[in-house]
């Protein structure tokens, strides 16, 4: 079931998007060579409680730690740690969870460490038009499957890889839940969107092919030929005409 959100769930959702906006431009600042990726986690965590927030990734279904830095030819859940350290030329993909009264935001943005090669600089721009490409899509009455469609039809002609054993969701009360919202796929499919739903749009696309592999700590999803990967993710609410990003900055 697909479920519509009240005033206000809606405000707390909105109240925790507007946290992890904060915790994404301090740690935005914070990106530059030698800096380990748990620096970065100790300083979200920090952020966000300090501003009434709970990191809602922190113990969720075991998870250790309260971002996910995914670097390189990882994809996505990368797991922050004192001997990543950041170097010239590497991207990193951050993503946030925010957990404001039992109501979720997650979102995610992939970065360049400094200067970055041209074909890293490509794979950072068309994945991150796919995600504004799919939400042009969230609209009511159109079909979910009409977000992955226009996603993979607007990356097909670069040749990347779109990853499709991960996927966006509906979310709220829970970080996933229904529906499904692929990155690929025919259109006029499955559900329609309505007013009051709350997804995350999450493309994750691979310079090389779209096979991944998780490592042997249960979460790191890395690219099977070791090729680099973006991933681009807000959540929207379904409105009345149209929708709204709820994660990005707000008066
Ligand atoms: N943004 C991620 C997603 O939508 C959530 C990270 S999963 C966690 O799947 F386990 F790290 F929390
Ligand atoms: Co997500």
């Amino acid at each position: 079931m697909i479920t519509i959100k009240s005033a206000r769930e809606i405000k707390l959702m909105q109240e925790a998007s507007q946290i992890l906006v904060q915790a994404r431009q301090a740690l935005f600042k914070m990106i530059q060579p030698g800096i380990s990726t748990e620096a970065l986690d100790q300083h979200a965590d920090t952020v966000i409680r300090s501003l009434g927030g709970i990191p809602s990734f922190k113990d969720y279904e075991g998870y250790p730690k309260s971002i996910c830095t995914s670097v390189n030819e990882v994809v996505i859940h990368g797991i922050p740690s004192s001997k990543i350290i950041l170097k010239e030329g590497d991207i990193i993909s951050i993503d946030i969870g925010v957990n404001v009264k039992g109501y979720h935001a997650d979102s995610a943005f992939t970065y360049a460490v400094g200067n970055i090669s041209s074909e890293a600089k490509q794979l950072l721009e068309i994945t991150e038009k796919a995600l504004y490409i799919g939400i042009e899509e969230a609209k009511p009455g159109n079909y979910v499957s009409n977000i992955g469609h226009a996603i993979e039809t607007f990356i097909k002609p670069y040749g990347y890889g779109i990853v499709e054993t991960f996927t966006g969701h509906g979310i709220g009360k829970e970080l996933h839940e229904a529906p499904q919202v692929l990155n690929y796929g025919p259109k006029n499919q499955g559900p329609k969107l309505k007013p009051g739903m709350t997804i995350c749009i999450e493309p994750m696309v691979n310079l090389g092919t779209k096979d991944v592999q998780v490592l042997k700590d249960g979460w790191t999803v890395v690219t099977k030929d070791k090729r680099l990967s973006a991933h681009f993710e807000h959540l929207v609410l379904i409105t009345e005409d149209g929708c709204e990003i709820m994660t990005t900055l707000k008066e």
